[in-house]
């Protein structure tokens, strides 16, 4: 081995590397500091090289220094300090450094500075921050972080925003998003308005007619804040609401009343009452029961000797409300009748004079009306 020398090469080593550096953006510059040392010192290089390629804006004398001015995202990102003897055949010495850009938070979704809502309405407030490293997102409410008031009502969306369901009234107040990171802190908020409204119809009741053992509807559709309740009475009988319940009376979820089936003694007045704690209304309207039309008197089967007439009965009952029409058929085919002719119908029966056996048959008495309609038929004989 030979004895060293101060003449002797020495192989260059990094003495001081640069450090991994933070640096926030828009600061005025940020600097990476390497010192190396080889023999002879003339003939030692120090360059920088971020991905690659090598930098020579902004390196002092003797590559010691890398300043950065103005960093942004653009500069972020590993860079390596290399150490040379020129003209030798040692390896070159590195070392690297990562330079982290920080950016502060910053909103790319605010909340409007007042949001009016009604009671029971839900609403999103929205908050969303980006910056390096992602901020993290706090919500407050009057001041009070909203982790401790521990409401259910309050719930973070996917998208970051705040969600206030079915609002009441104390939840009026200030809403603050706080947005933070290493590299600061944002904040925005929103004073949250809880409104009422009276009760008011959109579609009120109207007066209905039906026929027994069918089912009628009324409706009734309001609107106010907090949701009016809806309770339907019959003079002073409720017969729906939230919490009575009585058979063949539903309350619908659209405020209407289905009565299933109608009785006749259903006819009368029905009052649609809708009420929040800003006020109420009430509506009414008239329920008109027609009794079913049904034959009463059937036509018989009878025989009857050919020239002689023949009177095939039907008689209805029906609501002196209701007009009925009375319709014959023989077989499947309508009876033509002709004016003062052999055939006729006097008070729904059916009268044949002078039968002859082209006269035999099936005969269908239909009587037709509003309210209902029935049929009752008979075989008429002609010997
Ligand atoms: C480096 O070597 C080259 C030839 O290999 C020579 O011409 C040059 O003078 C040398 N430089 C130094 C600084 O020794
Ligand atoms: C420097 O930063 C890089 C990339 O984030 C990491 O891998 C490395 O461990 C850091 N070095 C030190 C000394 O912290
Ligand atoms: C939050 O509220 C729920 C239900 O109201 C209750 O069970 C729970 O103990 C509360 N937690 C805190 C931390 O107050
Ligand atoms: C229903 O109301 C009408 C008019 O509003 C009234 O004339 C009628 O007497 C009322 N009927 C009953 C059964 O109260
Ligand atoms: C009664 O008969 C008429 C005429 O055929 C028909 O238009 C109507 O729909 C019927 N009504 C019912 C309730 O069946």
């Amino acid at each position: 081995m030979k004895p060293s020398s101060l003449t002797d090469p020495v192989a260059p080593v990094i003495v001081i590397s640069p450090k991994n550096t933070s640096v926030i953006a828009g600061a005025s510059e940020a600097t990476l500091e390497c010192v190396a040392n080889a023999r002879p010192v003339d003939r030692l290089q120090v360059v920088w090289k971020r991905a690659g390629v090598r930098v020579t804006q902004g390196v002092g004398a003797f590559g010691r220094r890398l300043t950065i001015s103005n960093p942004s995202q653009t500069h972020a990102g590993p860079y390596v300090c290399e150490a040379s003897l020129r003209n030798s055949t040692f390896k070159t010495a590195e070392a690297r450094a990562f330079l982290t850009v920080l950016e502060p938070p910053y909103f790319t979704s605010e909340p409007k500075q007042k949001m009016m809502v009604e009671v029971d309405k839900s609403v999103e407030i929205r908050c969303q921050a980006r910056g390096t490293p992602a901020p993290k997102l706090e919500w407050f409410k009057d001041a009070v972080p909203l982790a401790t008031l521990n409401n259910t009502r309050y719930k973070l969306t996917a998208s970051l925003s705040l969600q206030v369901r079915r609002v009441q009234p104390e939840d009026s107040g200030i809403f603050q998003c706080f947005a933070r990171n290493t590299a600061g802190e944002a904040e925005t908020h929103t004073h949250l308005v809880v409104t009422s409204l009276a009760p008011y119809f959109t579609t009120t009741p109207s007066d209905t007619t039906v026929t027994d053992g069918t089912s009628a509807l009324f409706t009734c559709e309001t609107s106010g804040a907090p949701k009016p309740a809806v309770v339907w009475k019959k003079g002073s009988q409720v017969l729906a609401s939230g919490s009575v319940r009585i058979p063949r009376f539903t309350l619908l979820e659209t405020g209407g009343l289905q009565i299933e089936p109608v009785v006749l003694g259903d006819a009368g007045n029905y009052t649609c009452y809708a009420a929040n704690a800003e006020g109420a209304v009430d509506a009414t309207a008239t329920l008109t029961v027609w009794s079913r039309t049904f034959i009463s008197r059937p036509p018989e089967d009878q025989r009857v000797i050919k020239g002689t007439t023949a009177v095939l009965d039907c008689g209805a009952t029906y609501d002196p409300r209701v007009t009925v029409r009375f319709v014959w058929k023989k077989g499947p085919r309508q009876v033509t009748l002709t004016p003062g002719g052999r055939i006729s119908v006097r008070e729904g029966a059916l009268h044949l004079s002078q039968t002859w056996s082209g006269d035999i048959g099936d005969y269908t008495c239909k009587v037709i009306s509003q309210a209902g309609n029935d049929t009752k038929t008979a075989r008429l004989e002609v010997m």
